[in-house]
């Protein structure tokens, strides 16, 4: 059976069938209702009731007191009428708890030669709610911080996957490759960062990544495609040789499946043997090369800093507005930029 919901503070409408919480029913439909645990523990998703009836069918939340009144934990709520609900809606990242979590990593799967997927598993009673293409922080032994993107969208929050590249020398990822095993125990702060996608513009979209850059860019075009955005949107992705499109394969099925959607990876130093027809050299240029007026675009970007460092100008140049660009450095850590400045 379907009922409907309004969340009257916004005026939005979803569908809700009678065997899923409002929470799940929201998500589905890309609706950022606030949320922490997800097991009617934290109350975070407490919302209020104007109208319809509901009714929870593990018991009563533990976090509603007696005098509860028209207060809803709507990750455990089912809905049995229409239903209006007044309730803040997630818009920004501001709206986002950050927290510091213990979480496992459940399982390690090498990529390509130089990237791990790792998939982290939160607590049972925990869930970390994020918007496509923030990120989440390692919080090491010795006090040191290790960022990676998180390569999943939101409403598939059971894991966070990551796509970690081997950093010649690099001490965690180089732990990550060499030591990690399924399993292991680790602590993540998260979610962090303003790079997420902007689901209020209707304007085409361009996304430029480079070498697990990617990563954040697929968690993104997963919750568009998810949510159904249907303006037209570019993928390029740069990286050398043809080995490291880890994923090709992914994209080329979105593009069969996604008529709004085209993808154009780019190699910048092919291999012997690569046999290689598609585009070459800057993954920058292959996009500038492409888009001689940029003014409409919203222009997404993730990878190594001098990417996107030296693409800015050019983007600009082509009539990128600055304020519908959005970028992700993946810059080294502060200590370890620390140590480089203090060896001049
Ligand atoms: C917001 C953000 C998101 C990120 N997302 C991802 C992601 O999804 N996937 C991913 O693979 N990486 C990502 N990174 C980069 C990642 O954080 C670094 O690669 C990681 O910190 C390296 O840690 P390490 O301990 O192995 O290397 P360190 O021991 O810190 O460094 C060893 C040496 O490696 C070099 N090095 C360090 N960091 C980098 C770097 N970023 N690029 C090139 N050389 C470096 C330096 O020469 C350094 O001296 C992200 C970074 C940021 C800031
Ligand atoms: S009570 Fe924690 S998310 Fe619902």
């Amino acid at each position: 059976m379907t009922f409907q919901v309004e969340i009257t503070t916004s005026g939005h409408r979803f569908p809700i069938e009678a065997h899923e919480t409002i929470l799940d029913a929201a998500l589905r439909h890309g609706i950022g209702l606030p949320y922490g645990c997800r097991n009617g523990a934290c109350g975070t998703c407490i919302a209020t009731l104007e109208k319809g009836h509901l009714h929870y069918p593990d018991g009563e939340p533990e976090v509603l007191d007696e005098d509860a009144g028209n207060q809803v934990v709507i990750c455990q709520a089912h809905a049995t009428s229409d239903l209006s609900l007044s309730v803040r809606e997630v818009q920004a990242e501001q709206d986002i708890c950050i927290k510091t979590l213990p979480c496992r990593a459940e399982k390690l799967e090498r990529l390509s030669h130089d990237v791990m997927l790792v998939k982290l598993k939160l607590p049972e009673a925990e869930r970390m709610q994020f918007f496509a293409g923030q990120y989440i922080e390692f919080l090491l032994r010795d006090g040191r911080q290790r960022a990676f993107s998180i390569a999943n969208a939101p409403h598939q929050d059971e894991f966070l996957e990551l796509h970690i590249r081997h950093v010649p020398g690099g001490s965690f990822t180089g732990h990550v490759f060499d030591e990690m095993k399924d399993r292991a125990l680790l602590r993540i702060k998260g979610p962090l960062g303003s790079f997420y996608l902007r689901e209020n513009s209707s304007r085409p979209i361009l996304m430029m990544g480079g070498g697990t850059g990617i990563a954040p860019l697929k968690g993104m075009l997963e919750h568009a495609f998810h949510t159904g955005l249907d303006q037209p949107i570019h993928l390029f992705w740069g990286v050398r040789a043809r080995r490291d499109l880890y994923m090709d394969e992914l994209p080329r099925k979105w593009q069969q499946e996604h008529p709004n959607f085209s993808y154009t990876p780019v190699l910048s130093d092919p291999e012997q043997g690569d046999d290689w027809q598609g585009a070459t050299g800057l993954v920058s240029e292959a996009l500038l090369a492409g888009y001689a007026d940029l003014s409409g675009h919203d222009i997404y970007m993730s990878g190594p800093p001098v990417m996107i460092e030296s693409a800015m100008p050019a983007l600009v140049a082509q009539g990128a507005a600055v304020d519908k660009m959005y970028s992700d450095a993946f810059e080294f850590a502060s200590d370890v930029l620390d140590k480089i400045k203090q060896n001049g």
